[in-house]
């Protein structure tokens, strides 16, 4: 039994790439749409065989126009599971409401610190010892959804923002498709905002890594 997954990008879509290369288990990437023409992202869906479809926010007349364009075409690609791999665009209600409770997002932060844009300098800017980045579900709010996973992060001495952001990208390409898989596999429990995953030969576990423990 496959899964089907649409993934929405709007950039460079290095996490679009990890979920690409990862065994993902049950899911299958059904879709991939880009919101910014051009973006690199889209060379990586056509470089996996993975169709795509740029859908321009800027071509549409309004946020909710847009997010029934997409709705539509995740639809008709049957798509069980939306991942935000890079999408940097809040959604409407109805697009929650279309995929209830099956709409991810990756952030580079360890939420609840840190939302918004560029997480990374807002925790090398705060002077934190430790951040990393999360999986959440996507609730109406700016990365207010529950959490369902995260990887710390150390800040080392001699870092920069870029050697920060470097660090912390890869562990989001590490955690990212872990948890797809583990969602296609149904094995997320959650009760409120506390979100578990049914180990398979294990008792329920917290997908929570530190950066080089894996
Ligand atoms: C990632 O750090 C992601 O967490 C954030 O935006 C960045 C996108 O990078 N939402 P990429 O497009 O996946 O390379």
């Amino acid at each position: 039994m496959t899964v089907a997954v649409g993934v929405l990008s709007s950039g460079s879509g290095t996490n679009l790439q990890a979920l690409l290369d990862a065994d993902l288990g049950p899911a299958r990437i059904a879709r991939v749409i880009v919101n910014v023409p051009g973006a690199k992202a889209i060379d990586r869906a056509r470089g996996a065989d993975v169709p795509v479809r740029v859908i321009d926010h800027k071509e549409q007349p309004s946020r909710a126009a847009f997010d029934a364009e997409v709705v539509r075409q995740l639809r008709a690609d049957g798509v069980q599971w939306v991942a935000f791999a890079g999408f940097m665009r809040l959604v409407t209600p109805a697009f929650l409401d279309a995929f209830p409770g099956r709409v991810v997002n990756i952030h580079p932060s360890l939420l609840p610190a840190f939302p918004g844009v560029d997480a990374q300098r807002q925790a090398f800017e705060a002077g934190v010892c430790i951040t990393g980045c999360t999986v959440h579900l996507v609730d109406a709010g700016m990365d207010s959804g529950p959490i369902l996973a995260q990887t710390a992060v150390p800040v080392l001495d001699g870092d920069d923002v870029h050697a920060l952001r470097g660090r912390i990208l890869a562990a989001e390409h590490d955690l990212f498709p872990r948890v797809l898989r583990a969602l296609a596999e149904g094995r997320l429990q959650l009760d409120g905002r506390r979100a578990r995953f049914k180990g398979l030969d294990a008792p329920d576990v917290r997908l929570c890594s530190m950066e080089g423990a894996r």
